[in-house]
């Protein structure tokens, strides 16, 4: 095998939840470069439509399939089409995810909890369940969760997300442990600040921004271009031998 053929994932399918978007967005963007058949999900068919449109234009394959990760139905209905389209999944990205809530937990709702676990924790659950089981019946496959430096430290103000992000990092090992002699590899992928929606708030609030910025090594926020190759890496055979593992892209935030 070439060293290129390490990082070739023509031939593979590729599930990219959250994938209208910002960091899904880029993931499904780069897997499709790499040769991957992509199938971008998310609950609004115009940003899913705009990402399959860009991969196309760029001369790689891509199709929506419209899913809430915190719907049994939608996610059963997925599993069945992805069986049907194409008889299995070789990658899955669990990226879709939510952070609504800024604020210390005396000012915390339960809905605000549970409505963040839903999506960042419990959809990982579900998708990894329905759609990786596909892979658990193929014997091979690469998941990879969207977790957060916030999994790693505790970061003000975000304990619900912090809780899910968390929780998606031992999920990842526990999945791994399991799943490993099945041929299915799991691992997560830890992002420091990416400017996307999500951040946008933040990471332009006059007194925050800079105090964030202040708190990064590289002295700035992620690049959406910067955060796929990770991605890449842990979708392909270049990362045979690896699971169970957070691969932290954080400019060094949780190095300190
Ligand atoms: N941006 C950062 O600095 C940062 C840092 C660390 C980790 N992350 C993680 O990276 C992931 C992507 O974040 P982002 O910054 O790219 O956020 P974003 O721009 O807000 O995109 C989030 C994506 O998730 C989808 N989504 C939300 N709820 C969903 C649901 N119930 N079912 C299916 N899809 C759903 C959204 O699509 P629809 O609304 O159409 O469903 C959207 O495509 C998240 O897991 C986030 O926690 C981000």
């Amino acid at each position: 095998m070439s060293r290129t053929a390490r990082f070739d994932l023509g031939g593979r399918v590729a599930v990219v939840t959250g994938g209208g978007q910002g960091i899904g967005r880029a993931i499904a963007e780069a897997l499709a470069e790499h040769g991957a058949s992509v199938v971008v999900c998310g609950r609004s068919c115009a940003t899913l439509e705009a990402t399959v449109n860009v991969i196309r234009e760029a001369g790689g394959t891509a199709q929506l399939l419209q899913m809430d990760v915190t719907s049994d139905e939608d996610v059963a209905r997925a599993r069945d089409w992805l069986l049907r389209e194409f008889g299995g999944i070789d990658v899955l990205v669990n990226n879709a995810g939510i952070n609504p809530h800024y604020g210390t937990i005396e000012k915390t709702s339960l809905e605000d909890w549970n409505q963040i676990l839903a999506v960042n924790l419990t959809g990982v659950f579900r998708c990894c369940k329905l759609l990786g089981g596909l892979m658990l019946e193929k014997g091979a496959g690469s998941i990879i969760n969207i977790s957060s430096i916030a999994g790693h430290v505790g970061l003000k103000r975000q304990a619900p997300y912090g809780a899910a992000k968390g929780g998606v990092e031992q999920f990842t090992k526990s999945l791994a442990h399991d799943w490993a002699q099945h041929g299915v590899r799991v691992n997560a992928i830890a992002y420091g600040y990416v400017a996307t929606d999500l951040t946008a708030g933040v990471l332009s609030h006059e007194h925050i921004g800079p105090r964030l910025l202040a708190r990064i090594p590289m002295g700035r926020f992620a690049r959406l271009e910067e955060v796929a190759g990770a991605a890449v890496f842990l979708a392909a055979d270049a990362s045979s031998y690896v699971t169970g593992h957070s691969l932290r892209v954080d400019g060094g935030w949780t190095a300190t």
